[in-house]
């Protein structure tokens, strides 16, 4: 028997976290590779006092119940939390934390990296070669996008669409984002404006998303703002898959309403809108924007931490719904 409190890990993640935690905790972790049903994950986080999850968990009060009263933290593996009920955790007294800010530089970059890609179409050339279509070099093949000095329209100008704005001025593109809080300073830094979104969908050549997925922003690109893009616009979402009606962009991709799209995240992963696969001017990847080694143990230093302070009866790092500490204070 021991009196060490009882940790789960809703699936494996660096061993730096799970050490980490074998050092203050009883810690389990699902070690098959795949998310847990949402039984398995009632099952499997009764009588715990903490517990580690994914955007793929939905952490909701059904699931907090069926944990017990007990249970102190739910630290979420991502920076979005739109997976948790915050104000049935905040009921319940339970702590929420995420992991803001050490996956900026691998978000931001993997955002460049997909509008780059998407612009001279990467993805499409390469399956070209490996089938042997190549013929030698021709003037009029695979002719893309120019990015230099094109417009970036951001969506969402919190940490990481700050970043994106910091890598996309080594291309000197000139930027516009929508927010709703204008941050004057970076404007003043980046030469940036802040728009409204009827400007910002009119005059970006490139769109980037990187808002939260909250009710205000579900579908926020849908067919309507789709047709108010240019012809030639790229649309880029690392954000959050339901932040896009991915079968109205289907349909805008199909159409040419837009010239292409480049998508880390999809809105029912892992399955894909019907017709997206098949599309050459989209290039998809499976929700890899924070996939760097440095980036992945960072932020379970960071949801460690936040379980070793809370259990231990202090504050955590990076809580999302703050008033539970003040209801437990
Ligand atoms: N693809 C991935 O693997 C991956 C990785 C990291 C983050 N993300 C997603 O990126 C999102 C952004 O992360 P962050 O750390 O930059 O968050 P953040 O909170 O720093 O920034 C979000 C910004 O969006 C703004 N915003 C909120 N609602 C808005 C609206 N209706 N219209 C316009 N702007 C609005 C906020 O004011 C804020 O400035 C996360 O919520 C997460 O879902 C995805």
């Amino acid at each position: 028997m021991t009196n060490r409190k009882s940790v789960y890990v809703t699936r494996a993640i660096p061993v730096e976290t799970i050490e980490e935690l074998r050092a203050h905790f009883d810690v389990e972790v699902n070690n098959d590779d795949r998310a847990l049903s949402r039984a398995e994950l009632q099952e499997r986080l009764r009588g715990r006092d903490a517990a580690i999850t994914l955007l793929t968990d939905t952490v909701d009060g059904e699931v907090l119940d069926a944990a017990g009263p007990q249970l102190r933290i739910v630290a979420n593996y991502a920076v979005g939390f739109n997976n948790f009920d915050v104000a049935a955790a905040t009921r319940r007294g339970v702590v929420l934390t995420n992991t803001p800010g050490v996956l900026d530089d691998a978000t931001a970059t993997h955002t460049m990296t997909l509008l780059l890609a998407t612009a001279r179409r990467i993805a499409e050339a390469d399956t070209f070669v490996r089938q042997g279509c190549w013929q030698g070099w021709a003037p009029m093949t695979f002719v893309g996008l120019d990015v230099d000095r094109r417009t970036l329209g951001i969506a969402g100008l919190g940490r990481i669409g700050r970043n994106v704005a910091k890598k996309a001025h080594a291309f000197d593109m000139n930027i516009i984002y929508s927010d709703v809080r204008p941050d004057r300073a970076f404007e003043a830094a980046f030469g940036a404006r802040h728009v409204d979104k009827d400007t910002l969908l009119r005059e970006a050549d490139f769109l980037t998303l990187h808002v939260p997925l909250l009710p205000e922003t579900h579908h926020y690109i849908g067919a309507a703002e789709l047709r108010a893009m240019k012809t030639t616009a790229v649309l880029i979402n690392a954000s959050r898959g339901p932040v896009v009606d991915e079968v109205a962009l289907v349909e805008a991709l199909r159409s040419g309403e837009i010239w292409g799209a480049g998508l880390d995240v999809f809105e029912d992963e892992p399955k894909l809108a019907p017709g997206l696969a098949e599309l050459r001017n989209v290039v998809i990847v499976p929700h890899i924007a924070s996939a760097t080694p440095a980036t992945r143990i960072a932020m379970g230093r960071i949801a460690a931490g936040n379980i070793i302070k809370v259990l231990n009866g202090r504050a955590p790092e990076t809580c999302v719904n703050p008033d539970v500490l003040r209801k437990t204070a």
